[in-house]
């Protein structure tokens, strides 16, 4: 069993990737624009005046090539500081042992679903780092009330059109979301808007349990316990970016490498698809899971962008290398195998659906 190849996948994913590399490319006619080269993408990433958020964040992964508003006055995170990281990583150390103890007790023999044992590890993790002086019972509370809302958003991300204000799938989410915000607020000494830590939370606990998922459906079909952990890491993120592809809005007419863009033109950046350029990966052989090529060589792992660039890069990222390079150390020294084929499940970013396995003994794993 094995992850289907991304190569080969359709949809956005599949026309995306089938792009010829020549610039700013129309995708269809009066759709939207991808960036296709490293330049071009840092450029359209870092020059916010020229290039902002589209209006519905929630659905900014839409290729639909509807023309949006912008949301100028977004607010820039900070950075999540090592101190939260170290929280963090205690955190998802300590929950990932127990998800993994928990699932053997209740369903001893049976498959792991990655994307499920992840959800309470991540969420939790992610909570602490955000949180670190809420008490625990609190935090974990939190934890749920986001899981929750990120369940409530997925059909909103997914559906072919934006759904009306007073649909079901909106109210659903509505709920979610004031559930998670009314709990935010009332925490003592709280610094950050409800909101904002509510879009933290969520953007940190929904992206890295679909990298988790792919790190161990990569690991399910190589057998490298000797690479290093981050480079098993680098390489999940190059092969299967989650937030695979984002979105910007021309705030004005603008003239970038000989080509007019109009003002509202939707412009697409892929790190998916930047990490499928000689120029920036090592080793060769670019659609094969290969964390050693990170080994030698002088090129820069995560020049792909995987958490994106300029001011709106992910203020998570420290967290999220550090909760991921924990479990890389923790599969490279287990036998993991997919129990059925994995998809690549392209309705909210990307993610492995399903992704089941079962792990045996490679050497002694340590307490
Ligand atoms: C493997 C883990 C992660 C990956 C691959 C990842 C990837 C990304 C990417 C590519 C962006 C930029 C999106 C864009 O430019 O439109 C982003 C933004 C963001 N990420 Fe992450 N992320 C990860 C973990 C986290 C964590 C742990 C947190 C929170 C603690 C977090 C919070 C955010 C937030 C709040 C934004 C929006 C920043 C803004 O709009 O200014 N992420 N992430």
């Amino acid at each position: 069993m094995h992850l289907d190849s991304v190569e080969s996948a359709g949809g956005r994913l599949g026309a995306v990737l089938s792009t010829p590399r020549s610039g700013f490319v129309r995708l269809s006619p009066g759709g939207p624009w991808l960036a296709t080269t490293p330049e071009l993408v840092r450029q359209v990433l870092a020059t916010p005046s020229d290039f902002d958020f589209p209006g519905d964040v929630s659905r900014s992964g839409d290729l639909s090539g509807s023309v949006g508003d912008t949301r100028s006055g977004h607010s820039v995170f900070a950075p999540v500081a090592p101190a939260q990281v170290a929280i963090g990583t205690e955190v998802f150390a300590r929950q990932w042992r127990l998800a993994l103890d928990e699932h053997d007790r209740a369903a001893p023999g049976r498959p792991y679903d990655a994307m499920e044992l992840l959800r309470r590890p991540v969420a939790r993790s992610t909570t602490a780092a955000v949180l670190p002086s809420v008490d625990e019972s609190q935090r974990d509370r939190i934890g749920d009330l986001a899981l929750a809302w990120i369940d409530a958003l997925g059909p909103v991300i997914a559906a072919r059109r934006p759904p009306r204000r007073w649909s079901r799938t909106r109210r659903t989410e509505e709920a979610a979301r004031t559930a998670l915000e009314v709990a935010l607020d009332a925490l003592p000494g709280r610094v950050q808007p409800a909101g904002e830590l509510a879009a933290l939370l969520a953007a940190g606990i929904q992206v890295p349990i679909a990298a988790g998922a792919f790190l161990i459906a990569w690991l399910a079909g190589a057998d490298v316990p000797d690479a290093d952990p981050t480079h098993v890491v680098w390489e999940t993120l190059r092969l299967t970016p989650p937030t695979w592809i984002t979105a910007r809005v021309a705030t004005g007419e603008v003239d970038v490498d000989g080509t007019s863009l109009p003002a509202g033109s939707l412009v697409l950046v892929s790190p998916l698809l930047l990490g499928r350029l000689d120029e920036l990966v090592p080793g060769g052989d670019l659609a094969a899971f290969r964390p050693d090529r990170w080994h030698e060589g002088d090129r820069r792992p995560g020049a792909w962008l995987p958490f994106g660039a300029g001011p709106h890069a992910c203020p998570g990222r420290n967290l999220g290398m550090a909760q991921l390079t924990h479990l890389a150390a923790w599969g490279q020294l287990l036998d993991i195998s997919l129990s059925e084929r994995a998809t690549i499940d392209q309705s909210r970013g990307i993610a492995p659906l399903p992704c089941r396995f079962s792990v045996a003994t490679r050497r002694e794993v340590p307490s």
